[in-house]
């Protein structure tokens, strides 16, 4: 157990914000967590490698880290292993070690940095893949009860880039664990277009998906220990059908794909690139030339700076389109 007091937050966001919390405390096992929770000063935020957050200035109260990490197959049928994965464990070593298992579901989603809880928090995506689809069952710590309270998948409420634990009034449940349902047999998800077409005509291995996607990945996004970033700011925006009529005449290039019940995703993408930001630099903050959803810190940058350059975008595709984006990185 550990408890720290003005702590240094830098090594703790992969934006790279030089700010510090009142105190920090990790903790290795749930018991560690539930005697110390009631002697830590609040507010409390959770996190994980900070890959989804944007620190504003210091955080007075008390950042908690989990260091609970590891996999254990819980159980297994013909298909499907059930495996507990400790919630501090760091993501992609777990789609490795599920690949190096023979166990199957996770490979499209590697390389995706942070760790495995803030993954079932965020209901992580890419490449035709979301862990929610994996997920079984989620296990917490009630930071206000001191009680264990474990969520099935149902009850977590998964959706695009959504749970019930990114509301604020759930925000007292401290993930502990997470049990992710993976299949013994191997079936490459190619639901993605390029990964289709990469892999037309071959079946490719899970090792040979995670390659592929490991270098898409570098092509579009930077390294955070190079360019500090969140990877996407924004979500990409669920519009009601009846609305995109008069943009899908004027662009019809616009990617845009049914996410059922009369709405439609747009690409938020495709949309701060087609109003001019791709590569713009506001001061020490800039808008990544390979990919306009990610916002960088080009060195030194503020929250408030990255924040400002957010919020000029918002701004300025509301004014083009009509379209009002919502950051996806948790502000803080
Ligand atoms: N596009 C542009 N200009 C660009 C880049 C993309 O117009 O410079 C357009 C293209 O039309 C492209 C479309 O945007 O077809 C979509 O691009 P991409 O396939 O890269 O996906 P995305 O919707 O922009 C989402 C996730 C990513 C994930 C990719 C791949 C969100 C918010 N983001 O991005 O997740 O890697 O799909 O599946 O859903 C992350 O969360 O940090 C992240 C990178």
């Amino acid at each position: 157990m550990e408890l720290r007091q003005n702590h240094s937050l830098l090594g703790h966001n992969t934006f790279g914000m030089d700010v510090r919390a009142s105190w920090f405390f990790e903790y290795s096992s749930e018991d560690e967590l539930l005697e110390a929770l009631p002697r830590l000063e609040r507010p409390l935020l959770n996190i994980g490698e900070g890959s989804n957050l944007l620190f504003c200035g210091d955080f007075r109260g008390t950042v908690l880290h989990c260091a609970i990490r590891g996999a254990e197959i819980e159980s297994t049928d013909a298909e499907t292993a059930l495996v507990r994965v400790g919630a501090g464990s760091n993501w992609d070593s777990f789609v490795e070690w599920c690949i190096s298992h023979g166990l199957y579901g996770a490979e499209n989603l590697s390389g995706i940095p942070g760790e495995v809880g803030a993954a079932a928090v965020q209901n992580i995506g890419a490449y035709g893949s979301e862990a929610c689809e994996i997920i079984r069952q989620v296990r917490t710590v009630d930071a206000e009860s001191g009680e264990i309270r474990v969520f099935d998948a149902a009850e977590c409420g998964y959706s695009y880039r959504d749970s019930i634990f990114k509301r604020a009034e759930n925000k007292r449940y401290i993930i502990t664990s997470v049990v992710f349902a993976l299949s013994r047999e191997w079936k490459p998800i190619l639901k993605y277009k390029a990964l289709a077409s990469e892999f037309e005509g071959i079946e490719p291995s899970a090792e040979e998906v995670r390659q592929a996607v490991l270098v898409m990945r570098e092509g579009k996004l930077p390294d955070p220990k190079v360019l500090g970033n969140a990877g996407s700011f924004f979500v990409n925006p669920l519009v009601p059908a009846s609305r995109i009529g008069t943009l899908s005449f004027l662009y019809p290039d616009m990617p845009r794909f049914d996410a059922g019940e009369g709405m439609v995703k747009l690409s938020a993408a495709w949309l701060i690139d087609k109003a001019g930001w791709k590569g713009f630099q506001m001061g020490r903050a800039g808008v990544y030339e390979h990919q306009p959803l990610v916002l960088v810190n080009l060195g030194g940058a503020t929250g408030q700076e990255i924040l400002n350059l957010a919020n000029s975008i918002i701004n300025d595709v509301y004014d083009k389109f009509g379209v009002e984006l919502s950051m996806e990185v948790n502000r803080i």
